[in-house]
């Protein structure tokens, strides 16, 4: 008999949430209760596409705000293969950042919708789960200075964070708002519970397509 498949779960959430954290704490906590569980993050800047990105973030090169847009898609796109191979082997996958981050922080720029933002993602695997670590720009304030990476200014973070909220309305994508300005360990505890709840669920129905 086939084995029961894994869930994809994303973390998405402005600047200094602590989406990088919750996600290790998640998947070694998945591993150590005896649920494969694989961490992964967008952009993957190990490829060529993400290379291209990569060196677009660190501000050493320019891309056009179109092309560039296409190229975080044709990043997600080149990894479904071994996403759904891993899924369909059992293995959980916890991603930071999806294609939530490309339509917010494309439509955050003068001239872009979210309607045509969202588009080359169309049919991208659908996430069981995608939590949106909320943090006000004050209490993220708090948290430290924002890094020298393209798009890391308060007035540009406000912006992609509007564009989350519309995202958020969307009722065909299973979204779970967690406080982030918990303590680490009980934002963990939140996210625990939110995600073992939507592997549950994922175990019978099959990997949907996003946006479709
Ligand atoms: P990170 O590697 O620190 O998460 O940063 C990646 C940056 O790229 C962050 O500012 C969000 C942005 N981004 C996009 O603009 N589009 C995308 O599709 C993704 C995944 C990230």
């Amino acid at each position: 008999m086939a084995c029961k498949r894994g869930a994809l779960i994303v973390l998405e959430g402005v600047d200094r949430a602590g989406k990088t954290t919750q996600c290790k704490m998640l998947v070694q906590a998945l591993q150590q209760s005896g649920r494969p569980a694989e961490a992964m993050r967008f952009p993957d800047r190990t490829t060529t596409i993400g290379q291209l990105i990569s060196a677009y973030l660190e501000k050493k090169s320019e891309l056009e705000d179109h092309t560039v847009h296409l190229l975080f898609s044709a990043n997600r796109w080149e990894l479904v293969p071994a996403m759904k191979r891993k899924l369909e082997q059992g293995v959980t996958l916890v991603v930071d950042r999806y294609a939530f981050s490309g339509a917010a922080f494309t439509s955050a720029k003068p001239g872009f919708s979210l309607d045509w933002c969202t588009k080359p993602d169309v049919g991208l695997p659908k996430p069981d789960l995608v939590m949106f670590l909320q943090l006000s720009p004050a209490e993220a304030a708090l948290r430290g200075q924002f890094g020298n990476e393209r798009y890391e200014t308060r007035a540009f973070q406000n912006a992609v964070q509007q564009k989350f909220e519309l995202l958020m309305k969307d009722p065909s994508v299973n979204w779970q708002v967690i406080d982030a300005s918990k303590s680490v360990e009980e934002v963990h505890r939140d996210i625990t519970v939110h995600s073992l709840n939507a592997i549950n669920i994922a175990e019978n129905i099959p990997l949907g397509q996003l946006w479709k």
